[in-house]
């Protein structure tokens, strides 16, 4: 056992915490729509098919916006697709994920469903195979309280009042050689600030998230965000950031290190971002919308990919990139919502990539049973207990050396504050080394003028850290208290295994 001291303080904030920051992703892609929040027929389906089972797991995650329909499928979908009597609508290839989409779920139904599990609409418009006017007509449709050819199709389609989005993406991964309609930075800014000028003059109450790049690793990182901001700066409010990680060669240290490049990633963006303003001689600050983020095992152990859609014909909802994660899995994870809180001054929008059965923290079985994997507990818990102020908890700990990222603290912790108490999340991130943390609770006992008191504790460890939940044993991995936590005067002492995530309460 290593010893790692940190101190809480309430004069160390970052920000208060946006709630967007805790949202996520539903896209079309393999079985996150059908076959997972929608499946008629099912037991636990509603008269609308969709699994309510799935919509109380959803909740219990505590997603707060949802960022929808895509992903790369927006880049070649027709929004007016999913529009109008059901059994209207067309069957359509959809190129990204080499699947056949039937449009039975549309914007409508998708309402249906957030309007269910308690969450928000972020849409992101088509500026792979459309444009600006496409942009517009889905906005009006959704947005405008005037009477118009598209809000009278609205009404007539069920919805007479506005959707009333609020964030928009101008696309998706434009920088990406794999997206349909994919162009250079020039061509895509331009495109962006046209298209965001046009929606504002629609809707000046929208916020805009112009995209960024698909991982910090792109070779185009970094150019890409200055022109497209050069184009863009006065006309959108955020841009967006993609990042996933997995576990390459068996080397568990350097996974472990992942929360690092994504801090890595978001500083450089920010650095962009605020040089961008400079040279305009400006004051605004764009947010970034980290509107990707998880685990997801992309790549096989050479390179290539893992899933591989073109070899499988056009299905409907296909089984495609339903990763299973384990509990090494869900401590990066963890420590990739620190990150993310640790820059929550910046930090304005985040979105899980993705919710059910795509790369996601809830799996279903088609007419069977739904299920939480690994990940779904630091989100739930994280989204649960961070709420108000975030709050910078410096470490003192040990280090590793990362191949790509140097020396790696250790041990890495946010705090949140609100008026009732503070939060704690915390991860060991060394495959070796168990650690006592002894955090300093002064500052804090000072600030609500008496001593603190745990309230609860939840520990993600297993000495079997490929442990993961199936469908065959779906509770195999959870949660449970953190053994030998206490107050000690005004320390409060954390156990932390090696490898382990964990999160605390104390009021
Ligand atoms: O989340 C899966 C895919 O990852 C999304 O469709 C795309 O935007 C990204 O490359």
């Amino acid at each position: 056992m290593t010893d790692a001291t940190a101190r809480l303080d309430p004069y160390h904030v970052v920000a208060d915490i946006d709630r967007r920051i805790f949202g996520g992703f539903v896209e079309h892609l393999g079985r996150h729509i059908y076959d997972g929040i929608f499946e008629p027929g099912h037991p636990a389906a509603d008269a609308d098919g969709f699994r309510t089972d799935v919509v109380e797991l959803v909740k219990e995650l505590g997603v707060s916006t949802i960022r929808y329909p895509g992903g790369n499928f927006v880049s070649g979908y027709r929004w007016e697709d999913g529009i109008g009597p059901v059994d209207q609508r067309p069957r359509r290839l959809d190129l990204a994920w080499h699947s056949t989409e039937t449009n039975e779920v549309g914007l409508h139904e998708f309402q249906q469903w957030l309007d269910l599990v308690g969450s928000d609409l972020m849409l992101a418009v088509n500026l792979g195979t459309r444009g600006t006017q496409e942009a517009l007509d889905v906005l009006e449709y959704a947005n405008s309280a005037a009477t118009t050819a598209w809000t009278e199709q609205r009404a007539a389609n069920g919805h007479p009042e506005p959707f009333a989005v609020t964030m928009w993406c101008l696309g998706n991964e434009m920088d990406g050689p794999w997206q349909i309609g994919h162009k250079n930075a020039d061509d895509y800014g331009k495109l962006a600030s046209q298209t965001a000028k046009a929606m504002r003059l629609l809707d000046p109450g929208v916020e805009l998230v112009v995209c960024g790049s698909s991982g910090r690793s792109m070779p185009t990182f970094g150019s890409w965000e200055r022109t497209v901001l050069e184009h863009t700066f006065d006309d959108i409010d955020f841009i967006s950031c993609h990042s996933y990680y997995q576990e390459m060669g068996g080397d568990a240290q350097e996974f472990l290190a992942s929360g690092v490049d994504m801090a890595k990633f978001i500083e450089s963006v920010v650095a962009i971002a605020d040089s961008v303003a400079a040279s305009k001689q400006s004051e605004k600050r764009i947010m970034i919308s980290f509107d990707e983020w998880n685990v997801w095992y992309l790549h096989d152990e050479d390179g290539g990919q893992n899933d591989k859609p073109e070899e499988r014909g056009w299905p409907v909802a296909p089984r495609l990139l339903e990763d299973r994660y384990h509990a090494l899995d869900a401590v990066v994870f963890g420590d990739l919502l620190i990150t993310l809180l640790q820059h929550a001054d910046r930090v304005r929008s985040a979105s899980l990539a993705q919710l059910v059965n795509v790369i996601a923290p809830i799996m279903t079985e088609p007419g069977g049973p739904a299920w939480k994997q690994t990940t779904f507990f630091p989100f739930s818990i994280t989204s649960r207990l961070a709420s108000g102020t975030a709050l910078r908890v410096p470490v003192d700990a040990g280090t590793f050396t990362s191949e790509k990222l140097g020396e790696v603290a250790n041990v890495n912790a946010v705090a949140t504050l609100d008026d009732e108490g503070v939060s704690l999340f915390v991860v060991n991130r060394s495959t070796t080394d168990a650690s006592e943390l002894r955090v300093d609770l002064g500052p804090l006992a000072a600030r609500f003028g008496r001593d603190l008191a745990i309230v609860e504790t939840h520990l993600l460890h297993e000495d079997d850290r490929y442990a993961a939940n199936t469908l065959d044993d779906p509770e195999r991995v959870g949660v449970r208290p953190i053994d030998g936590a206490v107050v000690d005067g005004s320390t409060l002492v954390l156990p932390l295994p090696a490898v382990s995530w964990a999160a605390v309460r104390l009021t």
